[in-house]
């Protein structure tokens, strides 16, 4: 859903100058997706769209979920230990609010021209990702790392906060495939394996962000 403002002409020349240099760098399924909706406005759901939007900074901060994520996030943990963020996505925008040089992203389709300046390593994040070094693991939307994100850092306690998305990845034997039930099973999952060792947490964003899906988040009682 479109939930930004209008789109200016100076926007439109912004969004039509960063196409005419950055398109070809995006793989064919997300040019399709720029071509259909990057002049429609800033969305509630379309993470390729609104990391350009907050790139060129035509973004509507007041309902940014990106900003949003953040301020949630330094309400809750002390934000200048050493961070992993699992799928920070084509551009990374999280980061952007953070203090860079104490995260390291983690994502395949990071686009080179957009991720040089960070700290960053190319890989999929799994149950058996080495997160020795971080302290928190977060994710914006991380889809199919999710549960792995949980239980790696159970496993390994650390803290860790997702925003989750819409999707549902639940394991193949799950007859009702629907985001809600998904979100409980993580929650479910969560809670199995951090027994009394974790605060486990599910905040939902402010209304006016339009945004249905919680947040799940794990905090180390000790
Ligand atoms: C919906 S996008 C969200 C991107 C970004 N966080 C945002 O909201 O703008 C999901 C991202 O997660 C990445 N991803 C999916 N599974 C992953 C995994 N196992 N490890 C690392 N990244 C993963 C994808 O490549 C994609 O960039």
């Amino acid at each position: 859903m479109i939930i930004g403002h209008k789109l200016t002409k100076e926007d439109k020349e912004k969004i039509n100058s960063f196409t005419n240099k950055y398109y070809d760098l995006y793989p064919d399924y997300l040019q399709e997706e720029i071509d259909n909706k990057v002049m429609l406005g800033f969305t509630n759901n379309n993470d390729t769209i609104n990391q350009i939007y907050c790139y060129l900074s035509i973004d509507d901060k007041d309902i940014n979920p990106y900003l949003a994520f953040y301020n949630y996030l330094r309400s809750n943990f002390d934000l200048s230990k050493n961070i992993l963020e699992v799928g920070s996505g084509t551009i990374p925008i999280l980061v952007t609010y953070l203090n860079k040089d104490n995260v390291t992203l983690m994502d395949k389709n990071l686009i080179e021209a957009f991720y040089k300046d960070y700290n960053y390593i190319k890989e999929t994040f799994n149950v058996d990702t080495n997160i020795d070094d971080y302290d928190l693991i977060i994710g914006y939307n991380p889809c199919q790392a999710t549960e792995s994100i949980i239980r790696n850092a159970i496993q390994n306690n650390k803290n860790f906060s997702i925003a989750l998305c819409g999707c549902c990845f639940l394991p193949n034997e799950y007859e009702e495939r629907t985001s809600q039930k998904w979100h409980e099973y993580l929650y479910n999952i969560a809670n199995e394996l951090a027994k009394d060792n974790y605060e486990i947490k599910i905040d939902y964003f402010d209304d006016k962000l339009n945004i249905d899906y919680p947040i799940i988040t794990g905090k180390k009682r000790w």
